[in-house]
């Protein structure tokens, strides 16, 4: 089946890009991969009155299908409209890997979808990407690119990387010339998955490139960049699973200091996931823990709802795209 996303309630990624580089602000791009965190992300955005980009990995999107997909993004469409706010909510397919899943994508309701060639040579990451830009622009839908590569996997199953490439600045604005693309992912220090920052020998973090912003946002004025991988991985959460029967690493997330600094600068989009992954995770294992004797999920969604909502308003804090409709 074939959906639009205007019919879907859904809105185009230009124009929130362009608010937020004139104000200053970031989208925050939040991934989900239950019906709690979907709801908590709703229930932050209106709470807070923030645009937000449902990120949809191409994982998630096999899992649920395109029926699925489409109508739970209109769902969450239609709570905002119910609110009685005008949100700007947009569906984006994060990770696309190939054309042609990003053209279902888009035939299957996407307003956004991300065309990943950072692996491929130069030339041929650009070619990849004006043919998505020429089949996407005539349905009126925007198209993230990507150049450099950042270390870390996306999600189990998925093909990592583990050596970062710092995105070269002069290259991305050819790219941008000769793509076509309406934004572009860069690298300039994050990480996606667990394992981020290495820290200093003093023990203090290392920065993020915001030279690479600024250079490129001296030439290209206005051009929204994309941050992928800006989940801080907080000690409480990874504490919390290890508590709780789990054992996964203690490592340095990207501190939210970075986050905003860089949501000031060219920065239109930031990415979180494991964030919204440790934080869900976490809790539903330390209360399965003092709930022995419970005997269905409930016990559990209830109550992860709020406090997925109250990260959410967090992240929606630390990019400042609060009060932005
Ligand atoms: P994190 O792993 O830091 O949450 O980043 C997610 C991401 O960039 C998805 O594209």
């Amino acid at each position: 089946m074939k959906y639009d996303y205007k019919e879907l309630g859904l809105a185009n990624t230009k124009e929130m890009f362009a608010k937020a580089y004139n104000e200053g602000y970031a989208v925050p791009a939040l991934n989900f991969v239950t019906i709690e965190q979907l709801n908590g992300i709703v229930d932050a955005v209106i709470e807070a009155k923030s645009p937000v980009i449902l990120l949809v990995s191409p994982n998630l999107h096999r899992q649920l299908g395109q029926e699925m997909t489409a109508r739970l993004a209109q769902v969450a469409a239609d709570r905002i409209k119910t609110s009685g706010l005008d949100i700007p909510i947009a569906l984006h397919l994060d990770h696309g890997m190939s054309y042609e899943h990003c053209v279902e994508a888009i035939e299957g309701g996407f307003s956004s979808v991300m065309i990943d060639g950072s692996k491929l040579p130069f030339e041929e990451n650009i070619a990849l990407t004006r043919k998505v830009v020429e089949y996407a622009h005539a349905r009126n839908v925007t198209v993230e690119a990507e150049l450099g590569i950042l270390k870390g996997k996306e999600e189990e199953g998925t093909e990592g990387t583990d050596e970062s490439m710092y995105t070269d600045p002069a290259m991305a604005v050819e790219f941008i010339e000769r793509s076509g693309c309406d934004s572009l992912a860069i690298s300039i220090g994050t990480c996606h998955g667990l394992v981020k920052m290495v820290p200093n020998e003093d023990g203090s973090l290392p920065e993020l490139r915001y030279d690479i912003l600024e250079y490129i946002s001296e030439r290209k004025p206005g051009f929204p960049i994309v941050l992928h991988g800006c989940s801080n991985i907080s000690p409480e959460y990874v504490e919390m699973i290890n508590k709780h029967g789990g054992s996964i690493e203690k490592t340095a997330g990207i501190p939210d200091g970075q986050v905003h600094k860089a949501s000031k600068l060219a920065v239109c989009k930031i990415n979180i996931a494991t964030d919204g992954w440790i934080c869900g995770l976490a809790n539903t294992r330390r209360i399965l823990d003092e709930e022995p004797k419970a005997i269905d999920s409930r016990c559990f969604t209830l109550k992860i709802r709020p406090i997925m909502k109250e990260l959410y308003l967090h992240k929606i804090e630390i990019m400042g795209s609060a009060n932005r409709i």
